[in-house]
């Protein structure tokens, strides 16, 4: 019935690695590349484990961030599923868990990192620089010492600020990176934050699912939309993240657009955290004519949404 794990390796690491794609788009691409001579639907029940039904026609498999399941059923009706297909999904769903949490320790250790970098730079390099400023007399060298202290300060204010995944530091990151974006192309940003993010902080599956939907949004604008600016607005109320992306541009029609990668994976990766995304169009209130379109992203950062 299913592939072997030996032989579809490669293909296991490559989707593991697929990091723009979000967990369970991954999940099910694995799940059909090794069961693929079966049907794939998803199902509203999450089931605790890979299981068979009475028939053996039927494997159910957890998702792996959302709250649903997936089943796979065999499109030839004379073969079953036996206890070898079970261990595979099981050892897939295993593989694949582990793989999400080696990706999430990365993202965390890359800033504990940057932070211990920030630290040594600040409290040795920086320091001896200063002592350097201090000791030296020919006014070129201290002033080349300035000018190197205060390029210094700068890498050291850059890192510390990605070390910790406070929300306003992840938005000072993602804001800094669309600003690049558009100001390569003469695109203008529009920037608007709640004052009510302070002190409040992101699970790392949140940064990291904000981040690359906020990137494809961007993409997309500047792909598709053909506009003169992009406008971000960021709100809380309640534990409740609403983000919401406009642009000046054509427009497009939700029902009859073909939605591709980038807006099915901005869908996906606002299920995993617990919310939900929407486009809509925008529209002239006096003359009903397009102003171009907005997507809306909602999510709570609760405990509860991890
Ligand atoms: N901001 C936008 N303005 C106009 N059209 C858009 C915008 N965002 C998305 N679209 C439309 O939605 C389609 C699907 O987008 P997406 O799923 O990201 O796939 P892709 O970008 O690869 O075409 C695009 O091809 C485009 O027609
Ligand atoms: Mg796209």
């Amino acid at each position: 019935m299913h592939k072997s794990l030996e032989k579809n390796l490669p293909f296991l690491i490559e989707e593991f690695s697929s990091n723009g794609t979000s967990i369970d788009i991954r999940w099910r691409t694995i799940l059909q590349r090794f069961f693929s001579d079966c049907s794939l639907k998803i199902s509203t029940e999450t089931f605790a484990e890979c299981r068979i039904n009475k028939q053996h026609n039927v494997l159910e498999v957890p998702a792996i961030m959302l709250k649903h399941g997936y089943i796979l059923s065999i499109l030839n009706k004379a073969t079953r599923f036996n206890n070898d297909d079970i261990e595979l999904a099981s050892s897939l769903l295993k593989l694949t868990r582990q793989f999400i949490s080696i990706e999430e320790a990365f993202e965390k250790g890359a800033s504990e990192e940057r932070l211990r970098i920030a630290r040594d730079l600040h409290d040795d390099v920086a320091a001896r620089m200063l002592t350097l400023i201090h000791t030296v007399k020919d006014e070129q060298t201290i002033a080349l010492s300035r000018s190197i202290l205060k390029s210094l300060r700068n890498s050291i204010y850059t890192l510390d600020n990605k070390s910790t995944a406070t929300i306003l530091d992840a938005i000072i990151d993602v804001r800094s990176e669309i600003q690049d974006r558009l100001n390569s192309i003469g695109m203008q940003l529009l920037w608007h934050q709640s004052k009510n993010l302070n002190g409040l902080t992101f699970t790392p599956r949140q940064h990291i699912n904000l981040n690359r939907m906020l990137h494809e949004i961007t993409t997309n604008i500047i792909r598709h939309a053909n506009a003169q600016f992009m406008e971000v607005i960021i709100d809380i109320d309640q534990q409740q993240i609403t983000v919401e992306c406009s642009d000046n541009g054509g427009g497009f029609d939700m029902q009859s657009c073909v939605p591709g990668k980038g807006l099915n994976n901005i869908t996906t990766r606002a299920q995993e955290l617990g919310g939900y995304a929407s486009w809509f169009n925008l529209n002239d209130p006096e003359t009903g004519e397009n102003k171009g379109s907005c997507v809306r992203i909602n999510f709570s950062i609760s405990k509860t949404a991890e």
